[in-house]
């Protein structure tokens, strides 16, 4: 798939801008500050329905605005998609898809898929789990709407669990919420561990060629042995640390190259590459489940890799539309020069 037209109105910087994008490599050039990422996160929130940095939705609406849009067609291998949608201040965000309007953000899953990768990607390999979770919660649910719906009720009802801890103390009450968040935990930590093993493959095919065969990585999936088990052990500590101590929402991704822990061990190198290796394993992995090849937003990568790793990586993606950000042009691609929320002539 690939995206033909990005128009956004009054999201962060940039007041009105339409780009026409290539089907190969596009590079979004300016110096710092300018909104070339926005651009990116506008894509990123018409494929996943939230915003790359934003805790909340209105963070993404103009300083002094009170709505924002942001439209983006795409062309897939049986027709083109259009994406609408609409965030407003105190309003609840409103999506479109080719006009008709949905009632749920799990109903965007899959439409237009995407692979995010910037420095940023380095915590997930050497930052905190919830980095980690957060790359497996976002992935999967692009390719995996069911995912997606066990994710939102598991935080809902794990919201309502540790509302109740922190005001209580009878563990008998805990079984009202027990039983779906071990429904819902067990759907979620299912679907973990087949995604991870899945795409296991197809990282060690990348870290080898991205490494020349020096290196051999390996992912698992660190999760309980039995979460319902677990959690109903666990209900007095539960009760006196006032959370929910055990679940996916506590699982983590074990990353280790040559047999050694990354996120302990690695350098900020094998980091990287191990952090690359994982995103563009995944472009391979979301084309082969979905038919369709996922576009790739590339931020800031760029300026830390030298003209022939620059080459090497366009190489690695070739045949996938490529949006990147950078401070100066590269030698390939479209170009949109970017300045203060708009996009030069
Ligand atoms: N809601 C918003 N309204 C207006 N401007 C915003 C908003 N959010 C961020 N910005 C501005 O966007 C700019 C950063 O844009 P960004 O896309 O990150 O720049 P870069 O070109 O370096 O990637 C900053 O000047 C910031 O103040
Ligand atoms: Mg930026």
């Amino acid at each position: 798939m690939r995206i033909t037209q990005l128009t956004v109105d009054n999201f962060r910087n940039h007041k009105h801008t339409t780009l026409q994008l290539d089907a190969g490599v596009n590079v979004l050039v300016g110096p710092n500050a300018q909104g070339k990422t926005n651009l990116l996160e506008a894509i990123f929130l018409s494929c996943v329905g939230r915003g790359w940095r934003a805790g909340r939705d209105s963070e993404m609406v103009q300083f002094n605005q009170d709505r924002a849009l942001v439209q983006v067609t795409a062309i897939k291998k049986f027709g083109s998609v259009d994406i609408t949608i609409q965030l407003g201040l105190g309003l609840k965000k409103s999506i479109s898809i080719n006009r008709v309007p949905i009632a749920k953000v799990a109903e965007l899953m899959g439409q237009i898929n995407c692979i995010f990768f910037s420095p940023d990607e380095l915590k997930l390999v050497k930052e905190a789990p919830a980095d980690r979770r957060r790359f497996l919660n976002i992935d999967i649910s692009q390719i995996d709407k069911s995912y997606f719906y066990a994710l939102t009720r598991y935080n809902k009802i794990l919201q309502q669990r540790n509302a109740y801890l922190k005001n209580n103390t009878d563990p008998r009450e805990l079984s009202i919420w027990d039983d779906q968040l071990i429904s819902q935990g067990k759907i979620i930590i299912a679907k973990r561990q087949a995604f991870i093993q899945k795409l296991t493959p197809y990282v060690i095919a990348k870290h080898h060629e991205l490494t020349d065969g020096k290196e051999t990585i390996a992912i698992t999936y660190e999760t309980c042995r039995d979460f319902a088990a677990e959690l109903t052990a666990a209900r007095e500590r539960d009760l006196r640390l006032r959370t929910t101590t055990v679940g996916p929402h506590r699982d983590d991704i074990a990353i280790t190259i040559n047999g050694q822990d990354v996120r302990v061990y690695g350098s900020q190198g094998q980091q990287r590459t191990a952090a690359l290796s994982i995103k563009l394993a995944e472009l391979d992995l979301f084309t082969d489940i979905t038919g369709e090849r996922p576009i790739l937003l590339l931020d800031d990568v760029f300026s830390e890799l030298d003209s022939s790793r620059q080459a090497r990586l366009l190489t690695a993606v070739a045949n996938t539309q490529v949006i990147i950000t950078a401070t100066e042009a590269p030698a390939t691609g479209k170009i949109f020069r970017i300045k203060q929320g708009t996009v030069l002539a």
